[in-house]
Order: structure tokens, then C-alpha cells, then sequence
């Protein structure tokens, strides 16, 4: 009998259909596997092995061919354990159930248990996009499979129950959705609030203007002066994932194999801070098997690159093409594969190795050499993709100890969230969604400059030799000053603003 079983494979992000059978050849025992399975799936053989027998079915002695089809997508990962042992199993006629309207995915473990599989969010959004009705995969996983609505998802613990309920031994019920719904509205608490930063109030507007339009910002300072304070209060004056961000994004982690089990959704805006000693892979994705980076992690969230010029040049060059397209592009063998990376980038760092060039009271030990060596370390088309650039000087003692009260985050973010929505309005019907976003037909379009401030930014353009990309981000920027200002139209206040962010020496 030759009954196919449905699975998925994934190729980046995305999923496409895989179907698995299995036949019989009265020769020598043997399991193969063909149709481009990778290592992981040829390692399948023995735990599909194992597990089929110590779930109490038979594993025939005979050759036995499983063929994933079609045979030119590459089958990675152990998520094929499943479908191929209930190949196997139909086979041989231990299973005699029409199933041909499911989905089945899932890593076996040696006594036939399910294990936690990675991807089980897109699979769940193929299945039901492609107008399959059931789909069965690890029970440690079901929770983000509810995420999508449509479809009858059945937990599986073992092969024996699953085994059980195919042939209608002892039914499975599928989740029921209501009982869990409640799990996910977590309510968000920040690490750190803007209020607990004390002074520092040109950082602040810059993280305001940053989180509002979706800009890149660079802090510059003195040991201790609150660089890292600063950034980590980011993610508390953005706006809150949208309902479509939140599949977006908990997509990528369920891929990455990411997700929690008890609360499998992410739910509030990423904050990446890889350290200076990862690799470029790690920062950007790949590997042999692609797998999402540092930077698809942070994706609609904020990419934290503390002490920036630490990070390996090499490294951070691959940054350039996310910061431009808001993708990323990751070859191999069969074509390329993309991420999305759309993020804030904030970096951090001193102004020379010892710390102290900028300060006005320490002396700083450096030599000239040392400094410009140290400045150089990052690129200046990296820099160059920066908006803002911002001094975080030291504290002085008196505001420090004041008693002032500062600016919590929730009032700063009620300022952000109504710039957004301006932004909201101006590009419905696009896939922009902030001004960072905008490429030079939307600049040309909803960034008329009036004759002052043409000639404002002609003019800084050239004092400053400041490079075409840096024309065009200085104007995405004045706009989304003047919406944080609500203001219809960019004046030339908004654009002198936007100037002063700009790095000065180039
Ligand atoms: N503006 C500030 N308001 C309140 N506390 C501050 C401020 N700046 C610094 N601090 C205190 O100093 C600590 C160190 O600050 P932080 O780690 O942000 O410095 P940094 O600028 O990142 O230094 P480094 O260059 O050494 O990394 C903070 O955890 C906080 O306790
Ligand atoms: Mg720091």
C-alpha cells in the first residue's frame, strides 16, 4: 500500500509541503533515505529505528526505501522523524487509516517520545494556508501552534498514542483554544525606566526621535556615564508589537528554536545585546544550515551593540546590507536564502581606549596615534548608516544626587506613539512603516523641504562633507522630528535638529 504522509521543510522563514513514503524490498535489512535529506535526516534512520520498536510496533527486516519528495527542496533538521516512522509504519500496514489530510511533524527520542521541534509556527501557518485540516506535532510545542486559527492541532506526546488515535483506538482531542488564550496577554514590565536616568536629556530626546521613527543612534561617552542605562531604557517608550508583528516575529523565534514552552509568543518588541566576541554568523545568521542571527532576532525590536568598536571589523561589515534593506541575504549552495532584520541599531562606545578623551575632568592617557587607531576601527560606511550621534557626557555630582524628578517612559512614549501614527496614515498601503524606512520616491513625495530649509541642509552638506545617504537620512529624520512635533510640514528647525545629529568628522 502506498499512502503518502505530508510534512514540511523549511527554507528560511518559510515552509513547503514535503511528502514522505516508504516501500519495501525483500533484500538485506536495510534503511535509505533519499531526496536530499542532510546529515540530521540521515541520523533519522536510527532513531526512527529505536523508536518505532520501543513503542511496541515491528520494524521490518527487510530494505526499506523512504523518499521525501520533491526531491530538489533540501530536507534539514530532525523534524522528519515523525513522517518518515508513520511512513514506515503504513508500510508495513500498522497503520491502515486514510491520514492523507494532515500535517506531521516532529524529532523522536529513542523510546518513541516526542521532542520539542523547532518551526512549528510556520509549519502550523502552511498547513493551514494550504487547506489542510489537521496537523500533528509535539505536545511541548502546541501552545505556539494555537497562535494560528483554522486549524485542528493535535498534540502528540508519543508515537504509540498518536499510533492509538490514527486508527481510532483511543481518540486525541485537539487543543481546545480557549484554555489557553488567557496565557498570552502577558502584561510587559521594562527592566529599566527612562525616569531612573537622571540629566542626560539630549541622549533622551535622540532615543526619542530614534524610537519614533525607527532611526539608528550611536552613544559616545565617558566610562560610567550611563551609555548602557540609556539603551537599555529603549524598549520601554516603543510602541507595543502589533498583532501581525507579534507572528512575524515569534515566527523567526519558533525557527531559531527559540520559543519558551510556557509562554511560546513573543509578545514585546525584541532587545538584542550580543557581546563583542560573536562571530559573524551569530550576528548575522548562516552556518551550515541557515539558521536566523543576532540581527533577524532583533528584527522590529532594537540590536544593541555595546562597546561597538570592540566588535571584529569583519563583523560588523556585515551589517551594511540589514541596514540599508532591512533584509538580510545569506548564500549557499541552492540559491540564496533572506531574513528579515528590519531593527534600531544602537551602539555604544568610548571615545578612545582609556575612556577619557572627552572628558572634561579626567585627564586621558592616550596618545594621537592611539585615539585615531582606536576611532578607526569602525568603517565609515557603517557610521555612515548611523542617524544619530550623540555625546553622553559625564554626570555632574549636583544633578546626579538632585531630587528632580525625570520624565518617566510612559509620557515619552504617548509622544512616540503619536508619531507613529502619523506614520501609520502616511505610508497605509505600503510595508513601510517608519520614516528610517523610506526610500527616495517616499522621501520626494512626503518630504517637501521649503527654500530654507533646502538651503540649511545644502549648505551643512557641504561644510560637513556629509555623503548622499547622509542627505536623504538627515531628511527622514527632520520628518520624524516634526511629527513627534506634530507638525504637518518640515520646517527648518526640524531640519537644523536633524543636522546636529549628523557625525560632524568625516
Ligand atoms: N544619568 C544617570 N542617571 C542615573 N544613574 C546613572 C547615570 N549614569 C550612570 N549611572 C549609574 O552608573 C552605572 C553605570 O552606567 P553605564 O553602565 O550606563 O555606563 P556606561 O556609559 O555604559 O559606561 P562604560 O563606557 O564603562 O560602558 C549605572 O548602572 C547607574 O547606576
Ligand atoms: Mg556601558
Amino acid at each position: 500500500m502506498s499512502i503518502i504522509i505530508n510534512s514540511i521543510a523549511l527554507q528560511g522563514l518559510e515552509a513547503e509541503k514535503i511528502t514522505v513514503e516508504a516501500d519495501m524490498l525483500n533484500e538485506l535489512p536495510n534503511l535509505v533515505i533519499v531526496g536530499l535529506p542532510d546529515a540530521a535526516v540521515q541520523e533519522a534512520k536510527e532513531r526512527v529505528k529505536l523508536a518505532i520498536r520501543n513503542s511496541g510496533f515491528e520494524f521490518p527486516r527487510k530494505r526499506i526505501i523512504v523518499n521525501l519528495a520533491p526531491a530538489d527542496i533540501r530536507k534539514e533538521g530532525p523534524a522528519f522523524d515523525l513522517p518518515i516512522a508513520l511512513a514506515i509504519l503504513v508500510a508495513t500496514n500498522q497503520i491502515n487509516q486514510e491520514i492523507s489530510d494532515s500535517i506531521f511533524i516532529g524529532e523522536l527520542s529513542l523510546n518513541g517520545d516526542l521532542r520539542s521541534t523547532a518551526g512549528v509556527l510556520p509549519a502550523t501557518i502552511f498547513a493551514k494556508n494550504s487547506g489542510f485540516k489537521k496537523i500533528y506535532i509535539p505536545a511541548q510545542n502546541c501552545h505556539e501552534a494555537t497562535l494560528v486559527e483554522g486549524i485542528d492541532i493535535y498534540p502528540i506526546k508519543n508515537m504509540s498514542k498518536l499510533v492509538g488515535h490514527l486508527q481510532k483506538e483511543k481518540i486525541i482531542e485537539p487543543i481546545d483554544r480557549k484554555l489557553l488564550n488567557n496565557q498570552f496577554n502577558i502584561t510587559t514590565q521594562f527592566e529599566v525606566d527612562m525616569s531612573f536616568v537622571k540629566g542626560q536629556e539630549q541622549a533622551k530626546r535622540a532615543l526619542e526621535i530614534a524610537a519614533a521613527g525607527g532611526h539608528n543612534i550611536i552613544m559616545s561617552g565617558p566610562p560610567g556615564s550611563g551609555k548602557t542605562l540609556l539603551a537599555r531604557t529603549l524598549p520601554s517608550i516603543m510602541p507595543e508589537l502589533t498583532n501581525e508583528e507579534i507572528l512575524e516575529v515569534t515566527k523567526i523565534y519558533s525557527v531559531a528554536g527559540l520559543l519558551a514552552t510556557e509562554t511560546p509568543i513573543i509578545n514585546t518588541r525584541p532587545f538584542r545585546s550580543p557581546h563583542h566576541t560573536s562571530s559573524g554568523v551569530a550576528l548575522v545568521g548562516g552556518g551550515k544550515y541557515p539558521k536566523p542571527g543576532e540581527i533577524t532576532l532583533a528584527h522590529r525590536g532594537i540590536l544593541f551593540l555595546d562597546e561597538f568598536p570592540e566588535f571584529p571589523r569583519q563583523v560588523l561589515e556585515n551589517l551594511r546590507q540589514p541596514l540599508e534593506d532591512g533584509v538580510i541575504s545569506i548564500s549557499r549552495a541552492q540559491g540564496t536564502l533572506t531574513f528579515p532584520a528590519r531593527f534600531i541599531l544602537v551602539a555604544s562606545q568610548n571615545p578612545c581606549p582609556c575612556g577619557y578623551s572627552s572628558d572634561q575632568e579626567k585627564n586621558c592617557t592616550c596618545t594621537p596615534s592611539q585615539i585615531i587607531k582606536y576611532q578607526k576601527k569602525i568603517s565609515g560606511p557603517i557610521l555612515d548608516r548611523i542617524d544619530l550621534h550623540i555625546e553622553v557626557p559625564r554626570l555632574k555630582m549636583e544633578k546626579l544626587t538632585a531630587d528632580e524628578e525625570e520624565e518617566c517612559s510612559a509620557d515619552i512614549r504617548q509622544r512616540v506613539l503619536q508619531a507613529r501614527e502619523r506614520q501609520a496614515k502616511r505610508f497605509k498601503g505600503t510595508k513601510i512603516l517608519t520614516n528610517s524606512e523610506m526610500r527616495p520616491q517616499e522621501i520626494k513625495s512626503f518630504c517637501p523641504l521649503d527654500e530654507n530649509s533646502m538651503q540649511l541642509l545644502k549648505s551643512a552638506t557641504q561644510k560637513l562633507n556629509l555623503s548622499a545617504r547622509s542627505f536623504h537620512r538627515i531628511i527622514k529624520m527632520s520628518r520624524t522630528i516634526a511629527d513627534l512635533n506634530q507638525e504637518e510640514n518640515i520646517g527648518s528647525h526640524h531640519v537644523a535638529e536633524a543636522i546636529q545629529y549628523r557625525q560632524k568628522d568625516s
